[in-house]
Formats: C-alpha cells, structure tokens, sequence
C-alpha cells in the first residue's frame, strides 16, 4: 500500500484549482441509472469512489465510456437490478444507487454499505423513506430486497436532514406516481446539483437546496450533458493546507457561498481572504489564531471540514475547541496527531486543542477520508519527516492532492508499497 512522505516546513504559495465535487458526482453518476438513454458528464474527479460508481454501472449493463474530461454512461441496456456485495461494502454511497434503481425498474437488491469508519451510519432513514413510497423491502441473509408494482409520491419527514436519504428519496421518486414532498431534507450544495442536472433531463424537483422539496413524478427522461458543481471540501482544505504553512494562495474553480463557514473561520483565524466569482484568494499570517468550530448540516461548518481545520488548529495561539455534531467516531486520526506533538483532550463530541509551537514529523496512519487530509496537512509544518501510510483513504476523495500540493511548494511524494 502506498504512502505519502512529506518533508515539512515548506510554505505554500501559488495558484490552483478545486476539482469537481465527489459528492455531487456521486449520485449524479447513480442518476444516469435513470435516463434510459446516453448522459454525458464533465468535471467528474478522477478518484477511488467514482472509479467504484463505474464499475458498478459497468456491473448493471450500462454503458461508460470515458475519454479526457468526460464520461458518458449509456444506460438503455441496464440487464442487473441489483448491486454487488464486494463493491457495496466499498464505499457508503453506494447506497444512492440503490433509490435510481428502484425509480427506472421499481426493484433493487443491495447489502449493507461499507465507507469509512467514523460511526455507526445506519441507513434505517433511507429504507423508512422507501417504505413512505410504496415499496416493499425485505432483508435475508444479509441482503436487502426491495419491490414495488409502482412507486406512489408521499410526503416524507426526515427525522434528520440526511444528505444520502434525501437524494434517495429523490432518484426514486423521479418517475413516481404525484407528487413527492420531502420535509427537513438536507440543504447541501450537492444536492441542489443533483436536482439541477435531473431537471435538465426533464424531471420536476423544486426546491432543492432548501428544507422543502417537491418531486412532482415524470413520464420520460432525455439525454442531456452536464458540468459538475466543485468539491467544496477540497475547497476548504487546500486553503486550510495553505494556512497552516503560513501561505498565500489563489484558489480557482470555487464557489465562493458553499465553503462560508471555512472562510469566516479562516478569517477569525487571522487570514485575509478575498472573494471573486469563481475564485478564492488567501493570505495567511505567520502563526494561525485558535478558533472554536461546530459541525452543523448545511449551511453550517461541514463535519468534513473538521479533521483538517482541526490539524490547523494544533499549532494555532491558543487553545480551540471542537464540537463534532453528525458523526460519533470523527475523531479516530486525532491519535495520530498527537503522535506529532498534537495537544488534544477528547471528550465524548468535544475535542479540546492547545496549540502548539512545533509538531514533529513521525509515521502515522490515515485512518478515513478526511483523517488522512488531516495528517497530510499537519506534515506540511511538521518539523522533519512524515509519512503517512493508508494513503488509499485519501485517494478516494482528492484528485491529484500531491501533484496540487507538489505545485504550491510543499515537498511531498508518494512510495509506493511493497
Ligand atoms: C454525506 C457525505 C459525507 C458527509 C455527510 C454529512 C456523500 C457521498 N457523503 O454522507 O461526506 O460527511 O453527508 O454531511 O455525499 N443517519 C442515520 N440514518 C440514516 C442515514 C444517516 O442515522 O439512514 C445519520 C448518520 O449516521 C450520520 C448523520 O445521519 O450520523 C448524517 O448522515 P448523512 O447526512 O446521511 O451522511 P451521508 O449521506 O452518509
């Protein structure tokens, strides 16, 4: 397995861009289940989870070719219904596709999703919202089996804004019989994407973005092409990569509004920070402020922020307080950083950080996502070297992050495992 080394203390300065989103690409990949025809995609990024999506697409029947910047899917000749064990336990998301194959053939059969470990993610709110729509759902040996004659529209109230339930809800209720509505449905950016290119197909969803959404059903979907929104969490964390080295950078392809609280909280921490349109440019101080950040649904600071604000914060003046609200067990790489000299007391939600004047290059081990994001920042100032091992978890979510960091400054390269 590979591993990232970086020789820390280098600053970042530069220009870059933000790729497009992984978790919008996500289930606008599982839409295209819906359009029996072609549906062309630009700005997918080019990491493990959307490679996963493929090959399961690929699994069903569909068509995916895929040259430089795009990717058409073809989905006229979907033959499977179902989605296979070994690439489900994968990756979370994969449970999106389960909502777009339930909307086109009114059947799917799935297992338990895998994805990184940071809490117990149960997906009892998507198959309660099925259920809502009509569907039957039975579970055997571990399989989840679900069948409808039709899908009728309901209104659906979500116990909690969940993100994958609400795109759920919508893929299946696209072709339902009336009218769906959904209540506390999340206010992500990315599904707000994703209603904009199933609308561009021909569906009727209102309201996405906002806590009300309503799915009137279609007859028919048309092929369309259509541009991903920007990752705003990577967004966030090349900034953040950049202000802990004491940078400057101008960040390309941004949107400013979706990455707010970062900003604000980059802005308390002593960064200057200028907004264009589709550009964010930042200017670090020499040595960060201790801020305190909550994780909230949007529009508040996003929990996949957290790890890397938070390895920000290890050598910030003073003492920052973290409050991680959505997932239980976001804390597992804060271990990891204090194997650096991280100063950090955690307590059920609450993580307290003492910054610190000097972290110390050592081996470590990305534990998630967003974790290893974590380590890679805090080996930026490290002093020495670090190495980061499980690197895979990070691969999943940022494209190219070594060459975008290689190009800002930093000294950091990948060995490839035995
Ligand atoms: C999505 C994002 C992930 C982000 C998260 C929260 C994708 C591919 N992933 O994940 O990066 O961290 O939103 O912003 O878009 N829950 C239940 N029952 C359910 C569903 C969720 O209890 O049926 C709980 C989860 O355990 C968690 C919380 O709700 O504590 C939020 O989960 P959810 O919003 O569903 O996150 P995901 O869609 O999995």
């Amino acid at each position: 397995m590979p591993s990232y080394i970086i020789e820390g203390g280098k600053r970042l300065e530069g220009e870059e861009y933000v790729s497009g989103s992984k978790n919008a690409s996500l289930p606008i990949l599982a839409s295209t289940i819906l359009n029996a025809g072609t549906t062309k995609l630009y700005n997918v990024p080019n990491i493990r989870d959307t490679k996963i999506t493929q090959e399961i697409l690929k699994f069903l029947g569909c068509k995916v070719k895929k040259t430089k910047d795009k990717i058409e899917i073809d989905s006229k000749n979907i033959i499977k219904k179902e989605i296979p064990e070994h690439l489900m336990h994968q990756m979370r998301s994969t449970v999106i596709l389960a909502g777009a194959i339930l909307g086109r053939f009114k059947e799917v059969t799935f297992s338990y999703p895998g994805g990184c470990d940071i809490g117990a993610r149960p997906i009892d709110l998507h198959l309660k919202s099925f259920e809502k729509l009509g569907i039957n759902i039975l579970e055997n040996a571990g399989f989840i089996i679900c069948k409808c004659d039709k899908i009728i529209g309901a209104n659906i109230d979500l116990d909690f804004p969940s993100v994958g339930a609400t795109e759920n809800i919508i893929l299946a209720s696209v072709y339902a019989e009336g009218v769906t509505n959904i209540t506390n449905a999340a206010m992500e950016p990315e599904i707000a994407d994703l209603a904009t290119c199933l609308n561009k197909m021909g569906a009727k969803i209102e309201g996405a973005g906002t806590s009300n959404i309503k799915i009137t059903g279609v007859k028919k979907l048309k092929d369309i092409s259509y541009n991903i929104m920007p990752d705003r969490i990577e967004a966030g964390s090349l900034l953040c990569m950049t202000a802990i080295t004491g940078g400057k950078i101008r960040l390309n392809n941004v949107i400013p509004d979706h990455i707010s609280p970062v900003l604000n909280k980059l802005e308390e921490c002593g960064c200057k920070i200028k907004k264009e349109k589709r550009t964010v440019l930042l200017e670090a101080p020499k040595r960060l402020k201790a801020v305190d950040i909550k994780t909230m649904p949007y529009p508040g600071f996003p929990t996949d922020m957290q790890s890397v604000f938070a390895s920000m914060l290890t050598v910030s003046r003073g003492t920052s307080i973290v409050v991680e609200n959505i997932f239980e067990n976001r804390y597992k790489y804060m271990s990891e950083l204090k194997k650096m000299g991280a100063k950090i007391t955690i307590e059920g939600k609450t993580a307290v950080i003492k910054g610190v004047r000097k972290l110390a290059g050592t081996k470590v081990m990305s534990t998630d996502l967003r974790g290893g994001a974590a380590l890679v920042t805090a080996g930026l100032v490290a002093k020495g070297k670090t190495e980061i091992t499980n690197i895979e978890y990070i691969l999943r979510g940022y494209e190219g992050l070594d060459k975008k960091l290689r190009n800002l400054g930093a000294n950091i390269k990948i060995k490839e495992g035995e």
